[in-house]
């Protein structure tokens, strides 16, 4: 059986591949079905309407069951922000630092005990027919640093969260830690028992 991991994103093919390695299927990107410049929108204010709307695309598109998450950075003393808009925080063109730079500006008067924040992640495997519709839902709780991490272990807002009993952020953790602490992980594993009920009875 094939399963279409539905993200152009490298950092989290990189993850997912890790995360599901272990299932009897065969993981396939975009790019491998051919579908490597699909970008789907994320028109709902949800993350759980926008994993399903995004993985629905992906798998009426390939035909196949395909998985697609909405992450996003939700930091208590930004109200919330940049939540479910975190993929477009601060217009659009920006590169990861410049986003992340932007939230550290907001963030200068907040002291520490008010820097709390969690990044938030909603997993989605929809089958091409929609008789297949699983989510599953994961956090981490943190803190956002003053200064970005130097390390080069993750990606996006990696380099400004500092998850609770780390000294350092996401970007300067080991890759195979990340995975056991991270939102993401906490999604996939979560998903993992009724993917395998769906791997099992095809
Ligand atoms: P989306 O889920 O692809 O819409 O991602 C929303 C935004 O959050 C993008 O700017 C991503 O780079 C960022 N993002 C998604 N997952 C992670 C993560 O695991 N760590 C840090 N940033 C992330």
């Amino acid at each position: 059986m094939d399963l279409l991991i539905g993200t152009t994103n490298p950092g989290k093919l990189r993850e997912y591949a890790a995360l599901f390695g272990g299932l009897p299927v065969r993981l396939l990107s975009l790019h491998d079905a051919g579908l490597g410049s699909m970008d789907v929108e994320e028109p709902f204010d949800t993350f759980a309407e926008n994993a399903r709307h995004k993985a629905a695309e992906y798998a009426r598109v390939s035909g196949l069951l395909a998985l697609a998450d909405d992450t996003g950075l939700v930091v208590d003393a930004l109200d919330g922000r940049p939540g479910v808009y975190s993929k477009r925080y601060a217009g659009p063109g920006k590169t990861d630092a410049e986003r992340c730079h932007v939230i550290l500006s907001e963030m200068a008067a907040v002291p520490e005990k008010r820097r709390t924040a969690r990044f938030v992640c909603v997993l989605a495997a929809v089958s091409a027919d929609g008789a297949i519709n699983e989510t599953a839902y994961g956090a981490v709780e943190g803190q956002i640093g003053y200064t970005p991490g130097t390390g080069n272990q993750g990606f996006g807002y990696d380099a400004i969260f500092i998850p609770n009993g780390y000294p350092v952020p996401l970007s300067d953790i080991p890759f195979a830690d990340k995975n056991n602490l991270s939102h993401r992980g906490a999604a996939a594993r979560a998903l993992l028992p009724a993917l395998r009920r769906i791997v099992e009875s095809n």
